[in-house]
């Protein structure tokens, strides 16, 4: 779909991580066929430069269409249940998944089947060769994962796996790269769930044997369960700061097997097994979504992927018909206000955990802002108008107001949402609207009504941090 490549398009610079349950039920056929669909695809690319996308037929694209609710409700079913079945994928997949993250200006991360396992329990390793045979005969420049949450993979395969292992499978896995095209490629891993339990155990035990050769350590967090997760609770401070622990939680055992190396969010939303329906794809979500990035800045963690982009359930940036939901447009405003440093802010006078505050310096990319600006995000999660004063220093600046809204008479539960009071909406396939600031006079109060979120860059604050 090229209006699919152009929302992705909107994200970049970014990851396109290809994994989750699936990955370890996933086979690489190289000698498998093209489907009908993927034929057709490649048909309609036939007299393009293979960015700019033809269209697929109308009848392939209605087809694929009529289909895609029953492989929902398959895959969740398949989540649901914990029972999976092994799949195989043609060179034709991978050539598909590629051209969308590269011509999207993503860089892929594919996650390799884990739980390829010869008799005495190591990672049958052949299967993986293959596919970096084939990737590297394409020249495609990927970084790669093995396995998602191994932690369950006793519930999910009946297959157990200590750390220890695990951390050995990686070492193996890094010397295949080693002699293949992928010398420099990029290792992350080890995608395990919360640090509750054993889960702890087993990434101290990964990281002794294999932490060496991997760039980031990965790890998931969802903050509830999408089946019984309520309004309330995404509205809940206590539920936001619930995300505080386990991020100290992986830095400890990281500091103590593995000093300084990288933590990433390997894979991460508001409530696992799909989300939570009428809730992770509207307005509402938005609070755990701005709270999680800005937490993580904080606490030292250096990439957050968001489940999902696209595909099954209701925590998707953009549904099935390809429209962009209110999470995406905060993420697309995130990612062109907020830049790399991080500062710190708080609200005085005020508790902090109704009306929440980060403060970055701004994405100097952006054509209207230079070094030394400010970007301050701001959640208001009360049932009133806050006003915010910025501190005597920053008084006579100049601030651009980036506010976020519901649209329409959802309120909160709205799939469409407002930007300094006008609706967000697609130009066309190929144009993403202007995001238009609305600038305030210097002095004025930053104000967020009950249950809003947005974004304030202090012009000209020349902060010595940000040069
Ligand atoms: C690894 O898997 C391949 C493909 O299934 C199989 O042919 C091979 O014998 C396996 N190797 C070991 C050591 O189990
Ligand atoms: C990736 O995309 C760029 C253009 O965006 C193109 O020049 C390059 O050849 C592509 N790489 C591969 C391996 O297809
Ligand atoms: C591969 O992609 C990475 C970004 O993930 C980039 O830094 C690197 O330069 C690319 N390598 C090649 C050979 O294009
Ligand atoms: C706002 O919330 C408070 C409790 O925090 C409640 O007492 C009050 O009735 C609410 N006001 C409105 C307008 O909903």
């Amino acid at each position: 779909s090229p209006k699919l490549r152009t929302l992705a398009r909107g994200l970049s610079p970014a990851y396109l991580r290809f994994g989750g349950t699936k990955t370890d039920f996933l086979v690489f056929d190289p000698k498998k066929e093209p489907s009908f669909e993927e034929r057709s695809y490649w048909q309609s690319q036939l007299n393009h430069d293979i960015c700019k996308s033809g269209f697929i037929p109308s009848d392939v694209e209605k087809r694929l269409q009529l289909e895609w609710p029953s492989q929902e409700q398959f895959l969740l079913r398949e989540q649901y249940y914990k029972r999976f079945k092994n799949t195989t994928y043609s060179r034709s997949s991978v050539d598909i998944l590629y051209t969308f993250a590269n011509c999207s200006g993503l860089d892929l991360i594919f996650g390799l089947n884990a739980l390829l396992r010869t008799a005495d329990l190591q990672w049958n390793s052949s299967n993986a060769q293959l596919l970096l045979n084939y990737c590297s005969s394409k020249r495609y420049n990927i970084s790669w994962e093995l396995g998602n949450e191994p932690n369950s993979f006793q519930k999910k395969a009946g297959i157990f796996i200590d750390g220890l292992q695990l951390g050995e499978d990686f070492v193996k896995l890094h010397k295949l790269l080693g002699t293949s095209a992928f010398k420099n490629a990029k290792l992350y891993g080890p995608d395990v769930g919360q640090p509750r339990g054993k889960t702890v155990k087993m990434l101290s035990n990964f990281l002794e044997t294999g932490g060496e050769v991997i760039d980031s350590v990965t790890w998931h967090h969802y903050y509830l369960n999408g089946r019984t997760a309520t309004k309330e609770d995404f509205l809940n401070p206590d539920v936001l700061d619930t995300f505080i622990l386990p991020v100290q939680k992986i830095f400890q055992v990281v500091e103590m097997t593995r000093p300084h190396k990288k933590v990433w969010l390997g894979e991460t939303s508001s409530a696992y097994g799909g989300g939570a329906p009428l809730l992770s794809d509207t307005f509402a979500a938005g609070f755990m979504w701005l709270d999680k990035l800005g937490l993580s800045a904080r606490m030292g963690i250096e990439v957050v992927m968001r489940q999902v982009f696209f595909g099954a359930g209701d925590y998707h940036l953009v549904d099935e018909n390809f429209e962009p939901l209110p999470d995406y447009w905060l993420s697309l405003l995130f990612k062109k206000l907020v830049g790399t440093i991080v500062l710190k802010a708080s609200v005085k006078g005020e508790a902090r955990s109704k009306l929440r505050v980060y403060l970055h310096c701004t994405n100097i990319n952006h054509p209207r802002y230079k070094e030394g600006d400010l970007t301050l995000y701001a959640l208001n999660l009360h049932n009133v108008t806050k006003h915010l004063q910025l501190p005597h220093y920053l008084f006579d600046k100049e601030v651009d107001r980036y506010l976020v809204k519901p649209s329409g008479p959802d309120g909160l539960f709205s799939q469409s949402v407002q930007l300094n009071d006008k609706t967000l909406r697609m130009v066309d396939d190929q144009t993403l609207p202007a995001l238009t600031e609305k600038p305030l006079s210097p002095g004025s109060p930053l104000s967020l009504p009950a249950f809003s979120y947005g974004f304030f860059v202090i012009r000209n604050a020349r902060v010595a941090a940000c040069f």
